[in-house]
């Protein structure tokens, strides 16, 4: 028989190797070495935990090396395939995964409990067990239902199976919604109150199941698609939440403060993400906005520039500054953004990246894909440093931001207002490549497009940004 403080330190190695990893994700230096200790002590903790029901009998190795093969394959796969634009949706997923894991191993404790439920006063010790799993349950559902839905809100619509018809996937969210969602909580906790007084009945566990589920739905729906990443944060901490109730359910210290920590670090991010967009989390999630709200009509027009007049302007700049934003996660660009900053650096100009919080769709979007086209981290500087070089700077070219430099946030109206912006408006010439004048995520006409200084490069981000490449080394 195994000593059971083996499993301990193996658990306890496990946990700090997790609290190594989260403070080496705080820099995208160390970020790949952070992710890495995570991922081993993750791998650590399901060994350990798998080892430990071995020896005492519980399962077979059958199960756990067929588990972690089918479980690392699927994961492997979908981690190579996801496209980098694809990423939210994924997390959204494995965020649901998690919650409905820990929504699985509570129900299948409270069904043995149920079986085995012959003891007349069950004292207080089970009484808090019966919370605990009742808890894992609302929150590991509501996390499953609602990351679904982010998912697909993420996505825009899902296709319907054998058809190929493409659903659009609704906002919805009437005023007396509000009322519904607030039921079923109170039902919920009335249901965990019910398994307590009546711990041989099988129904009120389902019926906990279905009222957090619908729970989840409901939550998600009436919130628009722009808000999605704060929600997909959220759940990723509800997640958490749910795993460190697990882990009290089934006595496993390490999902405990696993659980605590993902649970942590998910609310600090959503935080983080509010302030950056301006917003309030109870606006968020209670207030409908964004992909579901008004987008401006466009009435203005301006006189698209070409690659070679806008290769001209950069012959002799002595400072760039390039402004990411999503157009350049959706074309792809980063690696052509190299080479242009390359081709520039080879004739004694400075390229600087402004980095806006929330460019893109997801946290450290841009970071991610200028450190896969191998750009130094040195040269990204943060939104609050980068602004004051603007009006030093000779030209910013904009790849496919919008929002994120949109001068209307100053103005204090609309969806937009008091969002920080980056200053790109005071540089002396602006070049912004994008498809069209069409508006960004918040659906707001941008001023910046109109402006005399402003030079549109209209197409495709990675197709422009070859094509000025191309006119630079022909100059
Ligand atoms: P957006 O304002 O979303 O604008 C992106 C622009 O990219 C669009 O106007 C689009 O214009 C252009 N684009 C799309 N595909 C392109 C392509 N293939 N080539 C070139 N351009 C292309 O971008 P942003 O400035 O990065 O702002 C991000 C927005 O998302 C903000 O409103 C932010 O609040 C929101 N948001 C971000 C996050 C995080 S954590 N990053 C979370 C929640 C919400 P065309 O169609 O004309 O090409």
């Amino acid at each position: 028989m195994v000593d059971p403080v083996v499993w301990d330190i193996g658990y306890l190695i496990s946990a700090s190797l997790f609290i190594m990893g989260i403070k080496k994700l705080s820099s995208p230096r160390t970020a790949p070495e952070g992710n890495s200790l995570g991922a081993m002590g993750m791998l650590l903790a399901v060994l350990v935990t798998l080892a430990k029901l071995q020896t005492e009998g519980v399962i077979g190795w059958e199960l756990i090396i067929g588990g972690l093969a089918i479980g690392s394959v699927i994961g492997y796969l979908m981690a190579t395939r996801v496209e980098m634009t694809g990423m939210p949706e994924l997390v959204a997923l494995f965020n649901g995964f998690g919650g409905g894991a820990s929504a699985l191993v509570g129900l299948s404790e409270a069904l043995k409990r149920i079986q085995e439920s012959n003891i007349p006063d069950p004292g207080v010790e089970l009484y808090a067990i019966w919370v605990a799993i009742g808890l894992s349950g609302i929150v590991g559902w509501i996390t499953l239902t609602g990351s679904l839905v982010a998912m697909y809100k993420l996505k825009g619509g899902f296709t319907i199976p054998f058809t190929g018809k493409w659903v659009r996937f609704p906002t919805w969210g009437p005023s007396w919604l509000n009322a519904v969602k607030t039921i079923l909580l109170l039902a919920s906790f009335a249901l965990i109150w019910m398994t307590i007084q009546e711990p041989s009945e099988h129904s009120w566990i389902y019926a906990l199941a279905l009222s957090s589920g619908l729970l989840g739905i409901l939550f998600v729906l009436p919130i628009g698609g722009a808000d999605m990443p704060v929600v997909v944060s959220l759940l990723n901490s509800l997640s958490g939440i749910a795993a460190a109730f697990t882990g009290f359910v089934i006595g496993n210290n390490v999902l405990i403060i696993a659980g605590s920590m993902v649970g942590a670090a998910g609310l600090i991010l959503t935080f983080i993400m509010c302030k950056a967009m301006n917003r309030e989390l109870f606006d968020v999630l209670f207030k409908a906005f964004g992909g579901s709200g008004e987008r401006d009509q466009l009435t203005r027009t301006k006189v698209g520039s070409d690659p070679e007049e806008v290769a001209m302007v950069l012959d002799g700049a002595q400072r760039v500054i390039v402004v990411p934003g999503y157009g350049m996660a959706v074309s792809q660009s980063q690696h052509a953004v190299k080479e242009f900053a390359d081709l520039m650096e080879s004739t004694g100009c400075e390229v600087l990246y402004a980095i806006h919080p929330v460019a893109g769709r997801m946290p450290g979007h841009m970071n991610v894909l200028l450190a896969e086209a191998n750009v130094p981290y040195e040269r990204l500087i943060e939104m609050d440093e980068i602004n004051s070089e603007f009006p030093d700077c000779d030209v910013a070219l904009v790849i496919g931001a919008n929002d994120t430099t949109n001068p209307a946030a100053r103005t204090g109206e609309g969806p937009l207002a008091g969002m920080p912006i980056l200053d790109v408006d005071k540089a002396n010439v602006v070049v912004i490549i994008k498809r069209s004048l069409s508006v960004g995520y918040a659906g707001v006409d941008n001023d910046l497009f109109y402006m005399d200084k402003t030079m549109m490069l209209f197409g495709d981000g990675k197709k422009m940004m070859n094509e000025l490449n191309g006119s630079i080394k022909d100059l």
